[in-house]
């Protein structure tokens, strides 16, 4: 369906399919079960380029590298030339393969301080941010950015905007089809990304972004706007499958389906067994909390899990509840005579309901 692999300079996304950054979600547990299931390329979430350049250790420690030697890229955030240009070699010290401007956030804490979407308002400023990490960066560690359609309704200056950051040096624009007013409401205008494809030079890939929650919306999102790459956020939620889905169809093979209980217990096992491995502290909690309820997402009886988890004192007896849940559901789909295959076709359509 695609044609060749996407490339953003010297770095192959292959699938062209990329886990979008999301702060307080994608860290590296969630990272690496994406990377277990083919996504093309994982992206830390955004890192204060101030808080990284003064060492700040919270900051610091959400800095992370793949594991195992997997490309991964870095997303900073700023609006002052010195720290963005430092904490882009504090990424490649540490081994990023490409380092993200965030220029799409719309939260009103990042904005309040000019940074984020609020660039999309100072496309000049905008482009001196890109200069200045190209310059900390060596040659073949591509500087990227991800932005909005637009600041409103009234502003959707994407197709201008990215022109204006590839002339100053980006290799890579990702566009997240809604204003920064419209927060999450609305839905992603792919209208808007097939005009940013269509202003970019050729050579320069576009990843569109934005409501893809399943392989029909990759190919809708890949069809309609013409975009190199697709990036998957909220969809890819205690669903890891969705990028080998799409990888699949995207080399014209066919869609392997949604995964049987079976395969969604053993990787949540797995999700939380990183967890332990690479988490310390309260945060174990609240990690493995966040993992039970997007595992279970749109399954039978997950609202009284989430409650029932939410309540659990420590990690193993949250992860306790989850085991058994799915237990139980296995043993409910022998009782009504149904098989794991089975799983593959029903869950869509839970999910669906
Ligand atoms: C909880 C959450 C955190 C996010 N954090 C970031 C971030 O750190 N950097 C960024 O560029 N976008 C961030 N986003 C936006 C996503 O990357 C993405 O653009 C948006 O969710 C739309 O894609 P989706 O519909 O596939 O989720 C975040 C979104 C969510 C829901």
């Amino acid at each position: 369906m695609f044609g060749s692999p996407m490339r953003v300079g010297p770095v192959v996304v292959d699938p062209p399919v990329l886990l979008a950054p999301m702060a307080a979600v994608t860290d590296l547990p969630f990272r690496t079960v994406a990377e277990e299931h083919g996504v093309g390329l994982t992206i830390t979430e955004f890192l204060s380029a101030h808080a990284l350049s003064v060492g700040d250790p919270k900051t610091l420690g959400k800095l992370t590298a793949s594991l195992g030697g997997r490309r991964f890229g870095v997303q900073i955030f700023g609006r002052e030339e010195a720290p963005m240009a430092r904490a882009a070699e504090i990424a490649v010290q540490i081994g990023a393969s490409l380092v993200d401007i965030n220029m799409g956030c719309p939260a009103k804490r990042v904005v309040a301080g000019e940074c984020g979407s609020a660039l999309m308002r100072e496309p000049e400023m905008a482009q001196r941010l890109v200069r200045a990490v190209v310059g900390a960066v060596p040659a073949d560690v591509p500087v990227t950015v991800k932005h909005r359609a637009g600041w409103d309704q009234a502003h959707r200056n994407a197709p201008e905007f990215a022109c204006a950051l590839v002339e100053a040096g980006a290799q890579m624009i990702t566009v997240h089809g809604r204003t920064r007013t419209q927060g999450f409401a609305g839905s992603s205008d792919l209208e808007i990304i097939r005009l940013v494809r269509e202003a970019l030079p050729r050579h320069i890939p576009l990843v569109g972004n934005g409501d893809v929650v399943d392989v029909a919306g990759f190919v809708r999102m890949r069809e309609v706007t013409g975009c190199d790459g697709v990036m998957i956020g909220r969809g890819a939620l205690g669903n890891p499958w969705l990028f080998a889905r799409c990888a699949a169809v995207a080399a014209g093979k066919p869609d392997p389906g949604p995964p049987t209980l079976e395969e969604r217990l053993a990787v949540f096992r797995r999700h939380v067994g990183l967890i332990h491995e690479l988490k310390t502290g309260p945060r174990v909690l609240h990690e493995v909390r966040k993992a039970c309820a997007w595992y279970a997402r749109g399954l039978y009886g997950c609202n009284r899990l989430r409650l029932d988890v939410w309540a659990a004192p420590d990690p193993e007896a949250a992860t306790r509840l989850a085991d058994d849940y799915f237990t139980q559901l296995i043993e409910r789909r022998a009782r009504l005579g149904l098989t794991p295959e089975g799983d593959r076709t029903e869950m869509d359509a839970v999910a669906a309901a």
